[in-house]
């Protein structure tokens, strides 16, 4: 991403703040793994959608209409000693020539020169509760402000909830951001792909996800965006399974989510495919089911139409499927009203993408589903589960886990699915696994 568009970002969100006001983003908190170790290091999603900023221990602040620079980045100094240890930092310097900052502090000087800043504000724009550190600082500063009220200082009177505005701004991608959620749709795919290549029975689960990983890696992409999922036969039945730990064996499935990120962007993708290279009978028919429900919700996909459409889409598509195979007895309205099928698909057909797997943004507005738009970005993920054992179930349809899940963006006319490179038809899986 260039630095034009994190100062657009900075500037769209000063213009909704409007002057007298100050935003704090403070970026994620480094986190103890054991002894020295720390575990890896992300950055947090509304700190570096302003920022770009990629070094822990930082806060950004955007005061409007500030003379001295509206954009003030707290980082940490150069050290030369601490730098030949941990790393290369940007300082001071780095933080203005790099990183576009007006005006930039070392982070050991927060609690000097913010609350100086916060003094001249009358409204606070931040987000609550997700950093607790900052969340009691912040409340000490403003009550000290506060108690000062004689000597003319009065403070900010208002705490505004920043999330609200961020997170609708991060629901709608630009075009670069576009780019690089379809990088990272495209690395996934291909990873996927090498995944069911060098499947076989006797390999271990945690063995796939090392291909997975490695084929990302040989690609550009250094972090995966969410722990990756891969679980053979009733492991896929396991919604969010991560022991991978089990061996794969012949005659099962298995159902692998993984979806890598490119400069802070998600892809989140599942494919399913047997072991061994081919469907039994049972594994195809409950796949094609799913393929059909996921084809039909992917259909839904399209600006006017809402949120829950393609949810709606296929539930229809799967309940009257397990009827057809006698998992589910009675009509489908009714089967529908009284949700049997969460015996078999228990989650939802999707969530918003984007720099979170799960990303932001509302879902419904007073109440009511929200319409899609160009711009957003979705999963589409139907699934069914039947564990072993499960209850008034025949044998056959046991221990089959399946799931397919795609990225879709929103287009002006319809839809365009960002991961479209993974196969996922019975016959394109069989012939590449035959290769
Ligand atoms: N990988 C988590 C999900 O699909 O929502
Ligand atoms: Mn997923
Ligand atoms: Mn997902």
């Amino acid at each position: 991403m260039n630095q034009t568009e994190f100062s657009r970002r900075r500037k769209q969100l000063m213009r909704m703040m409007g002057s007298g006001s100050i935003a704090i983003l403070p970026t994620s908190q480094t986190c103890r793994r054991n002894g020295d170790v720390d575990h890896v290091f992300h950055p947090d999603s509304n700190f570096y959608y302003l920022s770009g900023f990629p070094e822990a221990h930082a806060i950004a602040v955007l005061i409007p209409e500030r003379k001295h620079g509206e954009y003030i980045l707290f980082c940490e100094e150069k050290d030369e000693q601490k730098e030949l240890w941990e790393g290369r930092r940007a300082g001071q310097q780095g933080a203005i020539e790099q990183y576009g900052a007006d005006d930039s502090f070392p982070i050991d000087d927060v609690d000097d020169i913010l609350p100086r800043m916060l003094e001249q504000a009358e409204r606070v724009f931040y987000v609550m509760g997700a950093h607790p550190h900052l969340d009691s600082k912040l409340s000490q500063w403003i009550n000290r402000i506060r108690s000062q009220s004689r000597n003319g200082k009065q403070g900010p009177l208002e705490i505004i909830a920043l999330d609200h505005y961020l997170h609708d701004l991060r629901l709608y991608k630009s075009r670069s951001e576009i780019k690089f959620m379809r990088q990272a749709a495209r690395i996934s795919c291909a990873a996927h792909v090498q995944a069911m290549r060098l499947c076989k029975p006797g390999l271990y689960e945690y063995q796939l996800q090392a291909a997975f990983t490695h084929a990302c890696s040989m690609q550009g992409a250094r972090q995966q965006a969410y722990p990756t999922i891969a679980g053979g036969g009733e492991n896929g039945c396991i919604l969010h399974y991560t022991d991978n730990n089990d061996v794969l064996n012949e005659g099962d499935l298995v159902l692998m989510d993984a979806g890598c990120e490119v400069d802070c962007y998600a892809s989140d993708i599942t494919r399913c495919w047997p072991v061994n290279g081919r469907f039994s009978e049972p594994q195809r028919q409950l796949y094609e089911l799913v393929l059909q429900a996921q084809l039909a919700a992917i259909e839904q996909v399209k600006p006017g139409n809402h949120w829950n459409d393609p949810h709606e889409a296929a539930v229809k598509v799967l309940t009257r499927g397990l009827i057809k195979l006698g998992l589910l007895k009675g009509t489908p309205a009714r089967l529908i009203k009284s949700e049997a099928y969460k015996k078999f698909y228990m989650h939802r057909t999707g969530h918003w993408l984007g720099m979170d797997v799960h990303d932001v943004g509302d879902y419904q507005i007073d109440g009511a589903w929200r319409v899609l738009e160009a711009g957003m970005v979705l999963t589409v993920e139907p699934g069914l589960y039947i564990p072993r054992p499960c209850k008034g179930v025949a044998r056959k349809w046991q221990g089959i886990g399946i799931r397919i899940e795609d990225d879709v963006l929103v287009t002006k006319t319809g839809h365009d699915v960002l991961s479209s490179a993974a196969p996922k038809t019975v016959d394109e899986i069989e012939a590449l696994m035959a290769r």
